[in-house]
């Protein structure tokens, strides 16, 4: 059957300041990325995700671009990124860029000029009011900055270093597309899509996600840009309902690849503290979310699973019981990697890497965490209350360095890290080399099973069927193919149920031997034809 190239595609997050540092500067690089392009090719990855590395003052680690078309030094040279996409494709890899394109940072040149005088010609890149609104920015604090040269305010969602770009004006579009292109034309494969559901917003009427002109913008986007070299598309939207999903996503229309969607996250959110106080887990509400893209006319949305990435706490630590540290890590990347859609890995899941350890809110370097630390306490958590938010839910747990040995530095620099917070012992590259029942190795065999092309075409195509429904905590289903099944059974607890029958050749599993339980956080991965 036809499909687009990248349905066979399994996706690597990397966030590159905490990967690899090559040059003893704390930071991760460029250079270090290229030196473990042999580790990403072994673990069978088709593509890296590179978090931003353009110029940029590093309010927001990056998602504040003040060159679109420069390396940032603390990652490398221009030359560098060539490098790393030539050598990259050389190992077959693709490289797909992280495009901010809802905003800038104040310090790009467009914001410069825009902010210079009301009749610079930039000025319409941006978006501007006499007075403020009542509108909150995520980051905390008014969305409302004012400009003392212009006598006004311009609006920032974000920090108020981060300007959000004025998508009506056509001008600003075609420069935004003249970006995406000089990438394109370097041989990226394509983009993630940073909030690309705000590209609509019509702020005056407090739309911000999901406005009015925002299909048609995406359209457009896709025509001039990736849509030119059929490159990938990947657009972050953490409030779609699944039936905008489907519009998002509609080959017919021209829009993105696919939707890189949190609901099933969001899902578990405090009404009051929103997603720093998140109520308990409870598989069976994240299973009816995911199973839901996966039936009926959801199926026909291609979806992203993925359980972290550089915006979350990681999910080890949220969902599973940590005794059972690399059983769950392997049972919650097979469980979800066999669904129809492309697999996420974000940098040191295949370790099973945990939260950080951040001993003192000092150690905090996220603006967002930094804000939040007096908003929460503004809502009124006691000072230690907010700083275990901090722990359980901050984004610098998920941006802790790779953890390439157990030895000072982790493997990941000679110098000293720009941020600690891993105490954790063991869970190494090094270590988990050596070790054949490692998470590592676990996902090594996990990724060639889904490469597998005796497989392919069932794991891509085949239509998804649940199973045990009555067990609220198991993840079950089937993918179904003419005659030929692929079944999936995990129990998502840290407690044993009575064994499933496992009726067919089994494909993986993620203990070492057989049991007549089915134990906390087990997994068997069969076929049944
Ligand atoms: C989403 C990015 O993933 C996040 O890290 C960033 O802070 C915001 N967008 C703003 O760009």
């Amino acid at each position: 059957m036809a499909h687009p190239a990248f349905q066979d595609d399994i996706i690597y997050q990397i966030f590159p300041r905490s990967y690899k540092d090559s040059n003893g500067d704390g930071i991760g690089d460029i250079p270090g990325i290229i030196s473990k392009l042999p580790y990403l090719k072994k673990l069978g990855v088709t593509a890296i995700w590179l978090s931003p590395v353009f110029l940029s003052p590093m309010e927001d680690m990056g998602y504040d671009i003040a060159d679109y078309r420069h390396i940032d030094p603390i990652f490398g040279t221009d030359e560098d990124m060539d490098e790393l996409i030539k050598k990259a494709k050389k190992a077959g890899i693709d490289i797909i860029m992280d495009m901010v394109l809802n905003h800038t940072s104040k310090e790009h040149k467009w914001f410069k000029e825009a902010s210079k005088s009301k009749d610079n010609p930039y000025r319409a890149f941006y978006i501007w009011r006499d007075e403020p609104t009542p509108i909150d920015s995520t980051f905390g604090g008014s969305a409302w900055e004012y400009n003392p040269a212009t006598k006004d305010y311009y609006f920032h969602l974000y920090a108020p270093g981060q300007p959000d770009l004025n998508w009506d004006c056509e001008a600003m579009r075609e420069a935004l597309y003249d970006a995406c292109n000089y990438w394109l034309d370097k041989g990226v494969y394509g983009f993630r899509l940073d909030v690309i559901e705000n590209i609509g917003k019509e702020v005056e009427q407090g739309i911000i996600q999901n406005g009015p002109h925002l299909h048609e913008r995406l359209h457009e986007l896709n025509r001039k840009t990736f849509g030119r070299t059929g490159g990938i598309s990947i657009g972050e939207c953490w409030c779609a309902d699944h039936d905008t999903r489907l519009l998002y996503t509609d080959p017919a229309r021209q829009e993105l690849s696919m939707v890189f969607l949190f609901n099933d996250w969001c899902t578990f959110h405090d009404k009051e503290f929103g997603k720093w106080k998140c109520r308990p887990f409870s598989p069976k509400e994240y299973r009816d979310i995911i199973y839901e893209r996966q039936s009926g006319d959801q199926s026909k949305a291609w979806d992203t699973l993925f359980w972290n990435n550089h915006d979350l706490p990681r999910a080890l630590n949220r969902y599973a019981n940590l005794e059972y540290r690399d059983q769950a890590a392997k049972m919650m990347f097979a469980a979800t990697m066999f669904l129809r859609g492309t697999p996420f890995i974000y940098q040191g899941d295949e370790l099973g890497m945990v939260n950080g350890h951040f001993a003192s809110v000092k150690d905090f370097q996220d603006i967002e965490a930094i804000n939040h630390y007096q908003i929460l306490q503004d809502k009124g958590m006691s000072k230690e209350e907010a700083k275990d938010a901090l722990d359980k839910t901050a984004r610098d747990n998920a941006r802790i360095p790779m953890r390439w040995n157990s030895q000072k530095g982790y493997g990941f620099t000679n110098g000293k890290p720009w941020v600690d917070g891993g105490k954790d012992p063991g869970h190494s590259v090094s270590e988990e080399e050596k070790d054949p029942n490692s998470v590592l190795n676990f996902y090594r065999a996990a990724i060639a099973l889904w490469k597998d092309k005796q497989y392919r075409d069932l794991i891509r195509d085949g239509a998804f069927s649940p199973d045990y429904l009555e067990h609220e905590e198991w993840i079950a289903y089937s993918r179904i193919l003419g005659n030929r099944k692929l079944r999936v059974i995990a129990n998502f607890s840290d407690h044993p149920y009575p064994k499933p029958i496992i009726d067919g050749p089994v494909l993986l599993h993620n203990y070492e031997d057989d049991n007549e339980e089915f134990r906390p956080y087990e997994i068997y991965v069969f076929l049944n034809e």
